[in-house]
């Protein structure tokens, strides 16, 4: 019998998955509430931009007829062996996990689900979740028992935006699984889907479990590279030069400081350990030290030019990290909400979102050729695209400060046009 595959989300991630699986033989569903993401699919166009490879798969699919979209779950699930799912889980304003979606998801799985089916779970989960919230849910719906009439395992998704593709195959995949069964046919389906390496772990927990390792020490790290450049800015110390010296020792592995952190996963997953018991320690204290950044950038262009009340100031980047469309937790949304309450005036650029996208975010869009750009008092860099890589600041004749959020600019150039430079710990 040949194996269907129905990939349950079809975002920036679960596209590609969708994509590759059919790419290296299997008949996929991908399975989507969104109508629009449906409809791109199947007419072989993939509404993920910016990822190497990926408008190729889709389109060659499209063509041989190995992948279909559609916005009927249930069908999909009713009539395949595997299901995957990635749809978000996130958290919501007061840093609790918001189920919304997967629920939903899930509910529909439990309703198609059929004897002998494997559900693996990739999205990014509390421990404990695969099995306690979802595995009993689909048994409750469906009648069916968990590890004998159906099967469930655990694989973390840990690939990188712009280069999903590529990692699919060359990162190592995770699996947990409920029990031997699930793990044996897990484990066959990504070296058959994938053909990448496998790390089989002894429970869907310690699969679990560390994704969100992983994204706390990235955290922590980072939190502890912000602590230290802020100390290094006080004792007039350059932290990058630090950071080259302290590295050379093999054990040190001082990270890169910056105006915060953004994204899907890192802001986010921490809370998964802080909200279920892992209160007042590194963890939660590295989400704070991070998130003040933006405040602390901003500190340090008032102690240059005092009060920010109508500076006109221009944040370069939107997007949560250089060269991808994503604002999830984006350290520009913090700097706003900062430079609004200081009541400055702020203009927003972005090469990857339109004037309109940009609009939606509380600052002016403004296109680096603009006119206006004469009249920048203050520009933060957060994101350092890859457009800004040529960018001359010769235009911003009456700009006082440049706080350089990512260091990356040319400290030099922009002092010798007579503007201020700050960096984080630089
Ligand atoms: N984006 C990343 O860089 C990244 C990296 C590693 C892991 N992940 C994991 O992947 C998960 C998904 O991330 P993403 O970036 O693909 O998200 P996304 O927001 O790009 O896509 C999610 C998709 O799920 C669909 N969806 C929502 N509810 C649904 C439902 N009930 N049924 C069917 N479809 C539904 C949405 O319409 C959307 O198309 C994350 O939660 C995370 O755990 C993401």
């Amino acid at each position: 019998m040949s194996t269907t595959v129905t990939v349950v989300g079809l975002g920036k991630i679960g596209l590609p998955l969708a994509a590759v699986f059919a790419k290296n033989g299997f008949h996929v569903y991908g399975a989507d509430i969104n109508k629009d993401v449906v409809h791109m699919i199947n007419s072989g166009i993939s509404h993920v931009k910016n990822e190497p490879g990926l408008d190729e798969l889709v389109r060659e699919a499209y063509i041989q007829k190995k992948l279909e979209a559609t916005s009927d779950t249930v069908k999909a699930v009713s009539k395949s062996n595997i299901v995957i799912v990635i749809v978000p889980v996130l958290i919501d304003n007061k840093n609790e996990v918001d189920y919304r979606f997967i629920d939903s998801a899930v509910r529909d799985i439990a309703q198609g689900i059929k004897k002998g089916t494997l559900v693996i779970f990739e999205t990014t989960l509390p421990t404990g979740d695969t099995r306690n919230r979802f595995g009993k849910k689909i048994e409750e719906t469906s009648g069916l028992k968990m590890g004998t009439d159906f099967y469930l395992a655990y694989s973390p998704e840990r690939v990188y935006s712009n280069r999903i593709i590529q990692d699919l195959s060359n990162y190592p995949k995770v699996i947990g699984a409920l029990n031997e069964k699930s793990l044996e046919l897990s484990s066959d389906f990504y070296q058959k889907s994938l053909g990448c390496n496998l790390i089989k772990v002894s429970s869907l927990e310690t699969a679990e479990f560390s994704k969100v390792a992983e994204c706390v020490y990235r955290d922590v790290n980072i939190a502890l590279a912000n602590e230290l450049a802020q100390f290094a800015d006080l004792k007039g110390v350059n932290m990058l030069e630090v950071i080259e010296a302290s590295n050379s020792q093999p054990f040190s592995n001082i990270h890169y400081p910056g105006i915060g952190v953004g994204g899907h996963c890192i802001p986010i997953y921490p809370y998964f350990f802080i909200n279920r018991g892992l209160k007042n320690g590194l963890t939660q204290l590295a989400r704070e030290v991070n998130d003040t950044m933006a405040s602390y950038a901003i500190k340090k262009i008032e102690t240059s030019i005092g009060s920010l009340q109508n500076q006109n100031v221009l944040i370069l980047g939107l997007a949560f990290r250089e060269n991808v469309k994503e604002t999830t937790k984006s350290s520009t949304l913090l700097l706003i909400n900062h430079l609004k309450e200081k009541q400055a005036n702020v203009f927003l650029n972005d090469p990857l979102f339109t004037d309109n996208e940009l609009a939606n975010y509380n600052g002016l869009p403004l296109s680096l050729n603009d006119t206006l750009t004469s009249k920048i008092d203050v520009i933060i860099l957060q994101a350092f695209h890859k457009s800004y890589e040529s960018l001359n600041f010769n235009k911003f004749i009456n700009c006082k400060v440049i706080l350089d959020g990512r260091n990356s600019l040319n400290k030099e150039e922009i002092s010798k046009l007579g503007i201020q430079y700050y960096g984080i710990g630089k």
